[in-house]
């Protein structure tokens, strides 16, 4: 039975019968959600004689409980991936596992399944595939565990139920955009429908202590579109980025109630599944010809140093405006880089289309990866490479300074052991590895003009 619902605005409140695409009372566009309503006659009169209904709260002194970390998490068969979660995944807790289409998160949970299976009982429920295309999954990824169940389904409620029996310790919801309530009338994949499948569904896991893993598609420039308004109610979201053709994934967790925030997890999709990247810098190394644009770069993917290339190309503008594409790096801070070599360095770069790409499908999201792509881009301006052995970190500023890198000392070391033999870095750092660097111009007069 449908339930009687209304369109609540969710930037000022007010309330339709009907949904419209532009909220009458506040003109704000696509606000509207649906929502139940609950007899509210009851409470409305309960309100009206200053009565208060609620009931004194079961507290207990904090001294007295057992910490839920006391009991033991499920742990994935990456090492790499436990820590990102904090340590395994938490009972009772309710993680969102965001990412492209196609990106591998089916693949990657579904490995979960198969080593938490060992031991506990897993519950796979799809509302995408049958249960012949995930098993066909199954069977190629080696995921044929006796402890392992699937179910086909699509509805909200039916899953509560199935995670409230309590049979299961893990839950995998494949995805979200696909779940629906049965009260409510709007399409899968809705606001609405996402918001209230996934309270649903969160209750259902925290009263059974169940841990669930929801599955979020989200579009193709980051934002996670119906997923948004589940990031505020999961415990834990983890952000699977990276190419879809080949290359690196990154997982990372950007909200975790029950660990770090700064941990990652370099996987490598093959034939069989994913697998950890033990070495991510050598691997990413490992193809690298040393021409003019080509820069590597001592970063860190949370906490981890990492080396990646960063190549630059420079060709004339053929007509109209240059063009400035950058893959895997920030478009705005290519922009902005661009224009201070310009101003700082007087190189001329106004009639040259500018691309730059970080190889491996990496996507660095580091200050103190400035000054490499400053480098690349001189260095393919000027078609001067840098010496083999150099490793490059810094960030720029609007002066053309180069201002301090955090974790200086991991980038260091990372490139010792790869057995590089300088770094081009800030000058504040105190090391015979790094050639100290102060100004943009200077810098790149000495090694790439
Ligand atoms: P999938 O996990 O279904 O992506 P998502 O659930 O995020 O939409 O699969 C991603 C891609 O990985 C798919 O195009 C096929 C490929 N793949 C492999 O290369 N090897 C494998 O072992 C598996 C299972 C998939
Ligand atoms: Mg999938």
């Amino acid at each position: 039975m449908k339930a009687k619902t209304s369109f609540v605005c969710q930037q000022c409140g007010a309330v339709y019968a009907k949904w419209v695409g532009q909220c009458p009372n506040c003109s704000a566009w696509n606000s509207l959600v649906e929502q139940i309503i609950e007899s509210e006659s009851s409470k409305k009169s309960a309100l009206a004689k200053g009565q208060v209904s609620g009931k004194k709260l079961d507290f207990v002194k904090i001294s007295t409980v057992v910490p839920s970390d006391a009991k033991a998490r499920l742990l994935t068969e990456f090492p790499d991936l436990n820590t990102v979660l904090g340590g395994g995944i938490l009972m009772g807790s309710v993680s969102l596992l965001a990412g492209q289409p196609g990106i591998g998160k089916s693949t990657l949970l579904m490995q979960i399944c198969a080593e938490v299976a060992k031991k506990h009982n897993v519950l796979y429920v799809s509302g995408e595939e049958s249960a012949g295309q995930v098993k066909l999954r199954a069977i190629r990824l080696g995921a044929e565990a006796e402890k392992l169940s699937f179910a086909a389904s699509t509805s909200a409620n039916d899953i509560a139920k199935t995670i409230e029996s309590g049979e299961f310790d893990l839950v995998i919801v494949d995805s979200i955009q696909t779940l629906a309530m049965d009260e409510i009338s709007s399409a899968p994949g809705t606001v609405s429908q996402v918001t209230n499948s996934g309270n649903l569904i969160i209750r259902a896991a925290k009263s059974t202590d169940t841990a669930v893993i929801i599955v979020g598609h989200v579009t193709k420039d980051g934002t996670l579109a119906g997923p948004k308004v589940l990031e505020h109610l999961v415990d834990v979201v983890l952000n699977f980025e990276g190419d879809r053709y080949g290359g690196f994934k990154t997982v990372r967790a950007v909200k975790n109630r029950f660990g770090s925030t700064n941990e990652v997890a370099i996987f490598a999709m093959a034939e069989n599944g994913l697998s950890e990247v033990q070495n991510p810098s050598a691997a990413l190394l490992a193809e690298r010809t040393n021409t003019d644009g080509s820069i590597i770069l001592a970063t860190l993917e949370g906490n981890r140093p990492i080396l990646v290339e960063i190549q630059a190309l420079a060709t004339n503008t053929n007509f109209g405006y240059p063009k400035r594409t950058a893959s895997g790096f920030d478009i705005n801070r290519l922009n902005l880089l661009i224009a201070v070599l310009e101003r700082r360095t007087k190189l001329k770069l106004n009639d040259k289309d500018i691309f730059i790409n970080v190889v491996g499908g990496m996507k660095i999201n580091d200050s103190a990866a400035d000054l490499a792509v400053c480098m690349a881009i001189a260095s393919a301006a000027a078609g001067r490479k840098l010496g083999e052995d150099y490793v490059v970190f810094g960030e720029v500023g609007l002066g053309g300074e180069i201002r301090s890198a955090f974790r200086a000392d991991q980038r260091i070391a990372e490139a010792k052991k790869l057995g590089f033999k300088h770094a081009i870095g800030p000058a504040t750092i105190r090391d015979k590895f790094v050639i100290p660097a102060k100004d943009l111009r200077e810098t790149l007069i000495k090694y790439v003009r």
